[in-house]
């Protein structure tokens, strides 16, 4: 049985009242759920973490990729900022796939740059909480 964790950074417990009109109407609560149901199905365990703080996050990531075989990250605003999540992902090794709900290329300059994407195996963005499916479902059937 394969373990995924899965993690959400800043403002992404705001989800379905933070700017619905980009981000959508599901709450992180309702993402995680479908997330549970689809990971059920296929016999497949998820560990959700959401936390505004970027130190709980490492921890977190730190603490759990010992018994985890994929990470499916979408670290908010870290995404364009943190050096310390991208060294994370780094020294762990650990088959990330980072999500993000909106285009991140097609919005503010400042964030079409994803540091932490240089670390993980592949980028989803654009497609809404769709996304955190196809990420997991990516990590769930690849060999390795
Ligand atoms: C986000 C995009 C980031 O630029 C932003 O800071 C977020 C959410 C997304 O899911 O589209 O908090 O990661």
């Amino acid at each position: 049985m394969k373990r995924l964790l899965v993690v959400n950074g800043p403002n992404l417990n705001l989800l379905g009242a933070r700017e619905p009109e980009i981000y959508g109407s599901l709450t992180l609560a309702q993402i995680e759920a479908r997330m549970q149901e689809w990971a059920r199905a296929r016999d497949c365990e998820l560990r959700c973490f959401q936390s505004n703080s970027e130190a709980a996050i490492l921890d977190f990531i730190q603490a759990e990729a010992g018994a985890a075989q994929g990470l499916v990250l979408n670290p908010g605003a870290l995404t364009h900022s943190s050096v310390a999540l991208y060294d994370c992902l780094r020294a762990l090794a650990l088959p990330t796939v980072e999500v993000h709900l909106s285009n991140i290329h097609a919005r503010e300059e400042f964030r079409s740059r994803s540091i932490t994407a240089v670390a993980a195996l592949g980028v989803v963005a654009g497609l809404g909480a769709s996304g955190y499916i196809y990420a997991m479902e990516y990590l769930i059937d690849r060999d390795e």
